[in-house]
């Protein structure tokens, strides 16, 4: 998978992208992660990518010429699966999303910024818009960390046990169930007895029911 960042803060995915599954992903070839400076693209002197809204109004809007230069550059050199916009308005992320875009080839995420972005661009060259949460972050680079992350792990051979992504929460629409570790007694605080059976047919029993109980109590919107 190819995933193209468009972002005036490249730097900003230096510590989510250099680190643990991502940056295995990279070295292992599965996935490729291209940033783009967006002030590479303007016309401008400044290398302004943003202006003042039409009609007046407070903040900046980024301005439609340096995004559509870097997407046309971009789409000249390969067909894209998914332009998707990260905006507080956006469809709400979920797993599904995420196992979704995880079967995608190409896609290119444009981080949202200023007070928005020049509607046309929206109109023109967004395919997908999504947001991480009902909140509003300083700008869109932490959103398009989130998904890039979410997706990564999801595809085939980046993990090295295939199975794990598949036992994580909401991947079945259940939450995980609880896990532990040694010590099995820490101070009279004991690990319970089943998970210590060795049977393990009774031990994967055991897991879905705490986590169905796990999910009725903790997120009853899920079942
Ligand atoms: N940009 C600002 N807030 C955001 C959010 N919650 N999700 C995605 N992009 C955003």
């Amino acid at each position: 998978m190819r995933i193209d960042i468009i972002t005036i803060f490249p730097e900003m995915f230096e510590g989510p992208f250099n680190h643990s599954i991502v940056k295995r992903s990279q070295q292992k070839g599965v996935v490729e992660i291209h940033l783009h400076q967006l002030r590479d693209y303007s016309t401008n002197k400044h290398k302004n990518v943003d202006d003042a809204p039409f009609g007046g109004g407070a903040g900046m809007v980024m301005m439609i010429e340096p995004v559509a230069n870097c997407i046309e550059k971009l789409k000249a050199e390969r067909n894209y699966d998914s332009i998707i916009y990260t905006s507080p308005d956006g469809e709400l992320l979920n797993q599904k999303k995420a196992n979704n875009l995880s079967l995608l080839k190409n896609i290119i995420i444009l981080c949202g910024h200023y007070k928005g972005i020049d509607e046309r661009i929206r109109e023109h060259y967004i395919t997908e818009e999504i947001s991480i949460g009902n909140y509003v972050l300083s700008g869109g680079e932490l959103a398009a960390a989130v998904i890039a992350d979410s997706v990564i792990r999801l595809i085939p051979g980046v993990l090295n046990d295939e199975t794990s992504a598949l036992s994580d929460s909401f991947q079945d629409d259940l939450v995980s169930p609880p896990t532990y570790t040694r010590p099995s007694d820490y101070k009279g605080l004991k690990v319970p007895e089943i998970l210590l059976s060795g049977n393990e047919k009774v031990i994967n029993q055991w897991k879905h029911e705490q986590s169905v109980e796990r999910t009725k109590k903790r997120r009853p919107e899920m079942i």
